[in-house]
């Protein structure tokens, strides 16, 4: 697992850039997305790059990590609204070549997954230690399902919404063995909230109860830090 440690700005620099020349090498690359606060900083590249560079989208296929259960998929804080609003409606990718794990779909997920193996895929973390909406105690071995989502993880996200009671139950997530299959992985993490999770990631043992761990199997991992996420290592 490679580590890179530097202030948030940079890091979203040097990700957008490595999506950016994978999609210029490979014009039908596919891109696992992530959602959150993360990867705002890198989705904006990607569109003020669009925006100079005309960047071709229009054979890129990407497959999101989640969704939440029980909220409308137009709703302010869902992760199609999410997509949407922060890159899809300023790139020139086509609306069918997006993907995301639906009540309606998500058995089919990990076919799909490997009909279209991802070339990179990007990930945030949970302070839990959580990638996608896999939750500690979940099966390494887990594939695309319909999930709970921990208290803790509820508690972070009530920041998105007006208070915590409105924040979704459950959700469905791309599973860890899904996940695993990607060619390239990107973890980015930033902020003080997330070094327990990066010291287990990065020192721990392979643990279900720290689901990131599972990453250190991978042969192609990167992890963007900031100083307070790498604070503890
Ligand atoms: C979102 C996702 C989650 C987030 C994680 C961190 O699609 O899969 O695992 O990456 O909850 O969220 P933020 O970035 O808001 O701290």
């Amino acid at each position: 697992m490679k580590v890179i440690i530097n202030e948030k700005t940079i890091l979203d620099q040097l990700v957008s850039k490595k999506i950016i020349d994978l999609v210029k090498s490979k014009p039908n690359a596919n891109l696992g997305l992530a959602t959150g606060s993360t990867p705002l900083g890198v989705y904006q590249n990607l569109v003020n790059d669009y925006q100079s560079n005309n960047t071709d989208y229009s054979q890129v296929k990407t497959f999101n990590l989640d969704e939440y259960l029980n909220l409308p998929l137009d709703h302010q804080q869902s992760y199609h609204t999410y997509m949407n609003k922060q890159l899809f409606d300023h790139l020139n990718i086509n609306l069918e070549n997006t993907h995301f794990p639906l009540e309606n779909n998500y058995l089919n997920y990990p076919t799909l997954l490997k009909e279209n193996p991802l070339d990179l895929q990007l990930l945030g973390i949970g302070s839990n230690g959580h990638i996608g909406f896999n939750e500690p105690g979940t099966a390494f071995n887990s594939t695309t399902n319909i999930v709970k989502l921990a208290s803790e993880t509820r508690n972070d996200n009530a920041r998105f919404f007006s208070k915590l009671s409105d924040v979704p139950t459950e959700a469905i997530s791309m599973g860890l063995k899904d996940i695993m299959m990607a060619k390239e992985i990107i973890l980015m993490a930033n902020g003080k909230n997330k070094a327990a999770a990066i010291y287990q990631l990065v020192k721990g043992l392979k643990s279900e109860e720290w689901p990131a761990t599972i990453l250190q199997d991978h042969p192609n991992v990167t992890l963007y830090l900031d100083f307070d996420a790498a604070s503890l290592l």
